[in-house]
């Protein structure tokens, strides 16, 4: 029988570490065929954030995740969503440095030119102190990842989110240090209590926010960096590296490789925090990914194209950057903050045991 949710240990796993791999879940002849038609698509030497949007929305592209276990197995684990229509196609080059360091971070933050030094930033807020320079006026400049600054007029909210990452595996990359996708093991729960602590001290949500400055001094040379994590789980995570056993051929303790076969998948909570690795390897690294998130049944733009669902990481907006025009009766962005402060709750399985496959 096709596996079409996720099991009583898998469940476990998930709960515990933020994120879980499912071997062997999409057929290798889909496999292939949106390898190939990326590999003749796109180049395989450079980096790009955002490819051709002709592939990420290709049908053998998108099959890979509409047209195998894993639509249902996000059905019935998580619950109903809105079509995927798009997706990100993540290429990381053989012999791929990617900027020197690994960076994780909670997706859903803008990225673009920032100041360099430190006293161009404000330290608590981490804003650029001339910040219509990068930012524009009003802050509406869109990232060059197509993230944006705000998720909301009123700019409660700086950080757009959804449920889960599901990531797929086009080719082999088993042995750490070859561009393997890497996640904070276990960290969601304090990402979580990042977020409550925020709404619970009238803070905007997400980076700007109370403990969590949008840029950061590097504690080693002094440089400015966007900054992806909310200044408690940055300690977590320098004192969980500590305590981390050594990795063959992987150099970066804090994280966690997910080392994938081509064929296989994983699903990573939206609060587990993630990166892209370096690729020491000597073939690129090929991965596609799909945010999905739990379908919102009040919501009237559920299903809109405009929306990019599946590729956006900042559903309550167009993906453009458009304000949608909600009904006074559903506060999309009110919404998004209860889930981020309860991310369990999008999550059927966690409520429902009966249909736990044994
Ligand atoms: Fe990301």
């Amino acid at each position: 029988m096709t596996k079409d949710n996720l099991s009583k240990q898998e469940q476990t796993e998930f709960l515990r570490d933020g994120f879980v791999i499912l071997r062997d879940v999409i057929p290798l002849d889909f496999v292939e065929q949106a390898r190939e038609l990326i590999v003749s698509g796109m180049s395989m030497t450079e980096r790009r954030i955002l490819p051709p949007r002709e592939l990420a929305t290709h049908p053998n592209v998108i099959r890979l995740f509409n047209e195998t276990c894993l639509a249902e197995i996000m059905r019935n684990s998580m619950g109903p969503y809105p079509e995927v229509i798009s997706c990100q196609i993540a290429v990381t080059p053989a012999r791929n440095q990617l900027y020197g360091r690994p960076s994780p971070h909670v997706d859903g933050s803008w990225s673009g030119p920032i100041p360099s030094e430190r006293d161009e930033i404000d330290p608590v807020v981490g804003r650029p102190l001339d910040a219509e320079r990068y930012f524009g006026r009003n802050d509406e400049k869109r990232g060059m990842n197509d993230g944006l600054l705000w998720q909301d007029p009123d700019k409660r909210i700086s950080l757009g989110s959804y449920t889960a990452l599901v990531g797929v595996a086009l080719n082999e990359q088993l042995e750490p240090g070859n561009g393997q996708f890497a996640v904070l093991k276990g960290m969601h729960e304090e990402v979580e209590k990042s977020f409550r602590m925020q709404r619970d001290t009238g803070s905007v949500i997400g980076p700007e926010g109370t403990g969590w400055p949008r840029l950061r001094a590097s504690d080693e040379d002094g440089r400015v960096h966007l900054n992806g994590l909310p200044e408690a789980v940055r300690a977590r995570m320098a004192n969980d590296a500590e305590k981390a056993s050594e990795i063959k051929g992987w150099p970066w303790k804090e994280l966690t490789p997910v080392c994938l076969a081509a064929g296989d998948a994983v699903i990573a909570l939206h609060s587990c925090p993630h990166t892209a690795t370096p690729n020491l390897g000597p073939n690129p690294r090929m991965n596609l990914y799909f945010r999905i998130r739990r379908l919102r049944e009040n919501n009237p733009f559920e299903g809109s194209r405009k929306v990019g669902h599946g590729v956006s990481d900042h559903p309550d907006r167009g993906y453009f950057g458009q304000y949608l025009d909600y009904p006074e009766s559903y506060d999309a962005w009110q919404t998004s903050i209860d889930k981020l402060c309860d991310h369990w709750s999008e999550w059927d399985f966690t409520r429902e045991p009966k249909k736990i496959n044994r």
